[in-house]
């Protein structure tokens, strides 16, 4: 369950703000980002295995400052983490290389403290292993001798099978389905309703397109889509 300031009048959010640094509390959150995914995961934090407080939103667009979304504000960039650091943050960014980049920056100013956030419809053994930052979302469901890394989102209705690894940054995308044993390298983002065949590993940074089905390991860095997905192109180094 999460509690916001939905009920505060905008006013009310206004005279909290000053002192909102001292308030926090640890199962108190802010969101990194406000776009579609930012939505999305203040949803899921409010139906949460762990209830959280939202306490509002950071963004670097100054347009969106003071605004309120989802019931909670946008307290400011992202560099004013810091005056709210007693708060868990969760950077609600689908793209691995700008979630890793947003990272990286607040960590240049001390030590960020990173919520994981897991939806209470997802299925999954006490064997799961999630990391700092990782987003659940509804529907996925986890079975055994798995390790999700940090800051990696699983995506509604995904499935991850035994003894799969997610490394740190992965993006699934709604609907994907990871078989036995599968490793995602850092970095690495699985399109929509894409399948990954048993062993198979998907190198770091690389991307497989929408509605594949991956039956043979891809490189790092290379995109593959179709059925059976093929190499198409090879990206920017992750
Ligand atoms: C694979 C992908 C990265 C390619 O993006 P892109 O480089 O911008 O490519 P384009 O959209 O310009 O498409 C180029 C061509 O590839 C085709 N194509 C694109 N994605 C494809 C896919 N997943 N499978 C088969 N063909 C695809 C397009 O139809 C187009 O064909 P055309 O040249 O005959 O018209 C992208 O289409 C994709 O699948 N992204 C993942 C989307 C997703 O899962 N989003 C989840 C959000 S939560």
């Amino acid at each position: 369950m999460l509690r916001s300031l939905t009920s505060a009048s905008p006013t009310d959010i206004l005279t909290l703000e000053p002192s909102l640094a001292a308030l926090t509390a640890p199962n108190d959150l802010i969101i990194v980002g406000t776009g579609g995914h930012g939505h999305e995961i203040a949803w899921v934090a409010s139906e949460a295995t762990i209830e959280w407080r939202l306490i509002g939103f950071l963004d670097d667009q100054v347009s969106n400052h003071g605004q309120v979304i989802m019931g909670a504000r946008v307290l400011g960039a992202l560099t004013d983490w810091t005056h709210y650091s007693n708060a868990a943050f969760i950077i609600a960014i689908g793209s691995p290389r700008i979630r890793r980049d947003v990272v990286r920056r607040m960590q240049t100013l001390g030590r960020p403290r990173f919520a994981t956030i897991i939806h209470r419809s997802v299925i999954h053994s006490p064997q799961v292993h999630f990391d700092e930052g990782s987003m659940i979302m509804p529907g996925s469901v986890l079975s055994t001798d798995i390790r999700v890394g940090r800051h990696t989102i699983i995506n509604q209705s995904s499935t991850v099978g035994h003894d799969a690894t997610v490394e740190d940054f992965c993006t699934l995308a709604p609907s994907v389905t990871l078989s036995g044993n599968v490793t995602l390298c850092e970095g690495a983002e699985i399109g929509t309703g894409s399948s990954v065949k048993q062993g198979v590993r998907i190198g770091r940074g690389a991307m497989i397109g929408m509605g594949s089905v991956v039956t043979k390991d891809v490189g790092d860095h290379e995109l593959a889509l179709g059925v059976p997905a093929r190499f198409t192109r090879t990206l920017e180094p992750f």
